[in-house]
């Protein structure tokens, strides 16, 4: 009998020698005269397990993990047994997985990414014929029906951003899918694109018939070759079953960006695709009306296309049932930095910000207690403990000067210096600004002066009162994100931790 295993190719698995594992796995078979078939997947996302790889038994899968190539010949004489130290039991029944509802990551580790077969056997391509079948109006009705947010950080209404580049006449139109991933602790795009590839297309095929485009883009950082690779690959595999290409109406192309961080903004990953350095664009024309080449343009980040397809083949009502206030459905929430279990988790929005660092996180790696921790990427706001009731929501985040984002949380212990943070806020700006206008150009570095001589402990007072002025000015004087919401990770570390940023005073009271 053939057994067969299941490791995965994700490059976060990856890094931490699943490559090795599978080898190891292949020669030990050999030795042993044992009949394998490997099959590589994408991460369930529990990061810290992994490596994490899976055995086929009559009663379902069994996870082992964290396996290095050492485990192996034990893991294999011991024929996966329940006793090994290693072994995990049904991945399902793992608390991590048990409390998610997984709907956009339903099929993440468990298909191969690159078969059509299993795409197909676990739901694949129902999304789009249903759209078919609705007809490209009601397909728009149904996304926005479901409520669905933009998850690349704006939180705007997918259907909304549908229906104008529907309503705006034009030769041709373009849906661009942003898999840039920028933020801060993210890693969606990539699990989605290393993990179940064909589920982006179908998303962004059915973006395409409801506005009637009839070219995509997906958009990537060179600093994910995984991605830009399974990506081609699934799209040639794609194109040869006629599921893209003339007979589909719709085709696709990977177009692998610097990774500078503007070049996530729409505007200026549009200038980036057209071949020019990425700048931003003022606003409007929005992109829906005159985006890429001049043309009427959907610009969706990965995890928004990529949840079309489960919207439109369960329904509309399905989606909208789950989440809290206006965040509909849900959100894969990215656990990174100094935490326990670090992965990606998804659920319905409203788990409180402690439940998510605390219970899901298990607390920080190091043991020590939580102190901050930055949600929305690198311009989203520091919270403290006494925020962690806080529902995870975008108008309870934006209400606390705080951003969802992309969904991603890192997690500081008590050992982080907050000034120093805020500092690196304001020096993140310096060095990924687009140079287009002056307060996010300039501000930023003077902002960098700034915070060093509050940090030596010079003027502290009026040099806080200088900070606050350049975050007003850089809030209503700049022309994107990039600079307007840096205030809120250097404002929210001064509100929360003020004694950050009065340490030689205190030293030297401490010491008298
Ligand atoms: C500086 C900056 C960086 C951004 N980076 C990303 C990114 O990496 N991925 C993304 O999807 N959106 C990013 N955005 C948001 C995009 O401009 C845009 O709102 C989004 O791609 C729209 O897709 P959505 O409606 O599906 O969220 C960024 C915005 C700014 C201002
Ligand atoms: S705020 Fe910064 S990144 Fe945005 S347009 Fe101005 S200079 Fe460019």
């Amino acid at each position: 009998m053939t057994r067969r295993l299941f490791v995965p190719r994700d490059a976060g698995a990856r890094a931490v020698g699943a490559d090795r594992v599978a080898a190891a796995l292949e020669a030990e078979a050999r030795r042993l005269g044992q009949a394998v078939e490997i099959v590589r997947t994408g991460s369930r996302g529990l990061f810290w397990l992994e490596p994490m790889i899976e055995v086929e038994t009559p009663a379902g899968r069994i996870a082992f993990g964290p396996v290095t190539p050492r485990d192996v010949p034990e893991l294999m004489a011991a024929d996966f047994s329940a006793g090994h130290r290693l072994h995990l039991g049904r991945p399902e029944g793992l608390p991590f997985l048990k409390r998610q509802t997984r709907i956009t990551f339903a099929r993440c580790g468990i298909v191969d990414p690159l078969s059509l077969a299993d795409y197909r056997s676990h739901g694949g391509w129902r999304g789009l014929e249903r759209a078919k079948s609705l007809g490209a109006a009601k397909t728009i009705e149904e996304v926005t029906g479901s409520g669905l947010r933009g998850r690349g950080g704006a939180g705007f209404p997918t259907g909304v951003k549908w229906k104008t580049v529907a309503d705006t006449v034009a030769d041709r139109k373009y849906i661009v899918c942003n898999a840039d991933e920028g933020d801060s602790g993210t890693y969606a795009d990539r699990m989605i694109m290393e993990g179940d590839p064909f589920l982006l297309i179908e998303g962004m095929a059915i973006a395409g018939f409801a506005v009637g485009a009839t070219r995509g883009y997906v958009y990537i950082r060179s600093e994910y070759p995984d991605a830009v690779r399974t990506m081609e690959r699934a799209i040639a595999l794609a194109e040869a079953d006629g599921l893209l290409g003339p007979d589909a109406k719709f085709d696709i192309e990977v177009r692998v960006g610097a990774g500078a961080y503007v070049c996530g903004e729409e505007t200026s990953l549009l200038d980036s695709l057209e071949g020019r350095r990425g700048q931003v664009r003022a606003k409007p024309p929005l992109p829906a009306h005159k985006g890429l080449f001049g043309k009427p343009t959907v610009v969706n980040n990965a995890i928004s296309l990529a949840t079309a397809p489960a919207i439109l083949a369960d329904g509309a009502d399905a989606y909208a049932a789950l989440g809290f206030g206006r965040s509909r459905g849900t959100m894969p929430i990215q656990l990174a930095g100094n935490v326990r279990y670090a992965g990606l988790f998804e659920a319905p929005f409203g788990l409180s910000l402690g439940e998510l660092v605390e219970e899901i996180g298990g607390g920080t790696r190091s043991g020590r207690p939580i102190r901050a921790v930055q949600a929305g990427g690198p311009l989203g706001a520091y919270f403290p403990r006494r925020l962690f009731d806080t529902p995870y929501d975008y108008e309870a985040y934006a209400e606390l000067d705080g951003l969802i984002g992309h969904g991603g949380l890192v997690v500081f212990d008590d050992t982080v210096d907050m000034a120093h943070q805020a500092r690196f806020a304001l020096e993140f700006c310096a060095l990924e600004s687009c140079g287009k206008c002056t307060p996010c150009r300039l501000g930023s570095v003077r902002g960098m002066e700034t915070m060093d001589r509050i940090i030596r402990g010079e003027r502290r007072d009026a040099n806080l009162a200088l900070i606050e002025d350049l975050c007003q000015t850089l809030k209503f004087g700049s022309l994107c994100a990039l600079g307007g919401f840096t205030p809120y990770p250097v404002m929210s570390a001064i509100k929360h931790f003020p004694e950050d940023f009065d340490r030689p005073r205190l030293a030297a009271a401490a010491a008298d």
